[in-house]
C-alpha cells in the first residue's frame, strides 16, 4: 500500500484528537482569548517545548508492521505523511476549530483551496451549488469558469433573500455557499435564516468567514455546517503566508440520501476483514473533514506546510488584539471619510445607514471587520491618480494585514466579473477598498488627505488635524 492511502491524523476522531482534549485542561472551558493562545497544545506531548515546534518532516516512522496495520485500518490515528497530517498543522487546525466551536478542521495550502475542496467534497459532476451573488472575485471565477468544466454548475442568486435562493434549489443542489461578510461590499449574511433554508432542503450551509474571523462572527453558533477561511488574511494577520482551512460543525446528516460520497462503502476504508466501509460509518463525528483529508487532500494534495502553519499560529495569538485596534482605526477613518467632500459613500455595515446594519448588530456586534469600501467622487482617472498618490497605504490585493492596504477592487480583485456581474454583485466602479491595519490612524488619515490634495488641489492635512483625528460621531459606528 502506498503512502498516499494513509490515515488522516488530526481533528477527526480519537481521544487525543478533539479540541476539548487538547492541553491538560479542556480548552473549551476557557474564553476566546485563552483558547487562541493555548488550545490544542500540551508541552508534555512535545518534549516540554513551550512554543509549538515546527515538525519539518515529510513522513513519519510507523514503528512496526502491527502499528502500520492499525494505522491503515483506521484503528489508530497517527501521523504518517505530511500531505494529510502533520503535528504542527494539527495544532493550527484544532486551535481554530476550538475558536469556532467546530468538531473537525483541515488546513489547506490556500483559502481558495479551502473553498474548492469544500465544494468538491459535496458536489460531483452533474451536481449543482447555489451561491450568494456577493463573493470574492476568485471564488466567483471558480464558480463561473472552472467548476462547470468538471460538470459542477453554480447559480449565483439575485440576492440573499430566501425566495431568491429557494428558487434556484433543485434535486441536484448539494450546498448553499455564502460569505459571512462579503468581499468587498460587506453585505452581511443572515446565517440563521440561510441555515434553516438549506436544512429545509436537505443541504448544508457553507460560510466563508474570512473577512470576519472567528473573533467577529461565529457561523457555527448560528447554524452553519461548514466554515471556510483564507488564513492568509486576518486570521493570521501579517500577510506572511498563504493558507486556508475547512471546518465542520458536526451536525449535518450526510446520510440523508443526497450524499453518496459519504455513504458509499469504499476500498480505501476497508477493515481487517476486508469489508468496505464509508466515511459516514468510519468517521461519524467528522465525516466532512475526514473525507476532505483522506479523499481530496490525499489525491489533490493542497497541503499546508508546517512552517506556514507555525506562522499562522503565531499570528492567531494576537487575533483579538489586532482586530480591536483595527476596528478603532476603522471608526476614525469612517468619521473622516463620511465628511470628506470627495467621498460619495462609505459602505460599512456597523453604520446605522447601512442596509445590513441590523444583521451586523446580530452577527458581528463587535464591528463588521477591518475592511470596508468607499465611493470615490470623481472620474476613474482621478481615482487612479488618488491611489497612485498614497504613500503609506499599500496598493495590493490582499486584506487583513497588520499594515494598511488600498485597492480599486472593480479593476483588480473583482476584475474577473463583467460589468453586468459587478452590478449584480453590488460592486460600483467608484469603489475603493481599504483594509485597515495597526498604524497610528492619524498617519493613515493624513496620507489619504494628501492623496486627495494631489488629485483635487488644496492643502494636505495639517499636523494638528492629522495628529488628533476627529472622534467618530457617537452613533457613527456601533461596536
Ligand atoms: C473571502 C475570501 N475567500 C477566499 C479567498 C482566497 O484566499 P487565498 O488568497 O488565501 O487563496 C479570499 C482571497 O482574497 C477571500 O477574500
Amino acid at each position: 500500500m502506498s503512502e498516499s492511502t494513509i490515515t488522516g491524523a488530526s481533528a477527526e476522531t480519537g481521544t487525543s484528537q478533539t479540541p476539548e482534549a487538547a492541553g491538560k485542561t479542556p480548552a473549551s472551558s476557557y474564553r476566546f482569548d485563552t483558547v487562541k493562545v493555548h488550545a490544542a497544545y500540551d508541552p508534555k506531548e512535545h518534549n516540554y517545548a513551550f512554543n509549538v515546534p515546527i515538525y519539518q518532516t515529510a513522513s513519519f516512522e510507523m514503528g512496526d508492521t502491527a502499528r502500520g496495520e492499525r494505522l491503515f485500518r483506521q484503528e489508530e490515528l497517527g501521523f504518517l505523511y505530511s500531505r494529510v497530517g502533520n503535528p504542527t498543522v494539527d495544532v493550527f487546525e484544532r486551535r481554530v476549530a476550538a475558536l469556532d466551536g467546530a468538531v473537525g478542521a483541515v488546513a489547506l495550502a490556500s483559502g481558495i483551496a479551502a473553498v474548492s475542496h469544500a465544494i468538491l467534497n459535496l458536489a460531483d459532476a452533474g451536481d449543482h451549488i447555489v451561491a450568494s451573488p456577493y463573493l470574492y472575485g476568485g471564488t466567483h471565477d471558480l464558480f463561473k469558469s472552472i467548476l462547470p468544466r468538471y460538470g459542477i454548475t453554480v447559480d449565483l442568486a439575485k440576492s440573499l433573500a430566501p425566495a431568491d435562493l429557494q428558487a434556484l434549489i433543485r434535486p441536484t443542489t448539494k450546498a448553499l455557499f455564502v460569505e459571512s461578510i462579503a468581499n468587498p461590499v460587506n453585505v452581511i449574511a443572515d446565517i440563521e435564516g440561510l441555515a434553516k433554508l438549506a436544512h429545509d432542503n436537505g443541504i448544508p450551509l457553507i460560510v466563508d468567514n474570512t473577512f470576519a474571523t472567528p473573533y467577529l462572527v461565529q457561523p457555527i453558533q448560528h447554524g452553519a455546517d461548514v466554515v471556510v477561511y483564507s488564513a492568509t488574511k486576518g486570521l493570521s494577520g501579517h500577510g506572511a503566508l498563504i493558507g486556508g482551512l475547512v471546518l465542520e460543525a458536526g451536525r449535518f446528516d450526510y446520510g440523508n440520501g443526497r450524499f453518496p460520497q459519504f455513504t458509499d462503502a469504499g476500498f480505501t476504508l476497508r477493515d481487517r476483514s476486508e469489508r468496505y466501509r464509508s466515511f459516514w460509518e468510519v468517521f461519524p463525528e467528522t465525516p466532512f473533514t475526514a473525507r476532505i483529508r483522506l479523499a481530496l487532500l490525499n489525491y489533490f494534495g493542497a497541503a499546508l506546510g508546517p512552517f506556514d502553519a507555525w506562522v499562522a499560529l503565531l499570528g492567531l495569538e494576537t487575533l483579538s488584539e489586532r482586530l480591536d485596534k483595527q476596528l478603532a482605526n476603522v471608526r476614525h477613518l469612517i468619521a473622516y471619510l463620511e465628511t470628506n467632500e470627495h467621498v460619495a459613500w462609505v459602505e460599512y455595515p456597523s453604520l446605522p445607514t447601512h442596509p445590513s446594519y441590523a444583521l451586523a448588530q446580530k452577527y458581528a456586534p463587535r464591528g463588521a471587520g477591518s475592511i470596508f469600501s468607499f465611493g470615490f467622487k470623481g472620474t476613474i482617472e482621478q481615482q487612479e491618480r488618488f491611489i497612485d498618490a498614497v504613500r503609506l497605504w499599500s496598493y495590493q490585493v490582499n486584506v487583513g494585514d497588520a499594515k494598511s492596504l488600498i485597492v480599486n477592487s472593480p479593476k483588480t480583485t473583482h476584475s474577473e466579473l463583467t460589468a453586468d456581474e459587478q452590478t449584480a454583485a453590488a460592486l460600483r466602479p467608484e469603489t475603493v477598498r481599504l483594509s485597515v491595519g495597526l498604524e497610528d490612524v492619524a498617519d493613515l488619515i493624513e496620507d489619504l488627505e494628501q492623496a486627495f490634495a494631489v488629485v483635487f488641489g488644496g492643502g494636505a492635512a495639517t499636523a494638528a488635524n492629522a495628529a488628533a483625528p476627529a472622534a467618530p460621531a457617537a452613533n457613527a459606528v456601533a461596536g
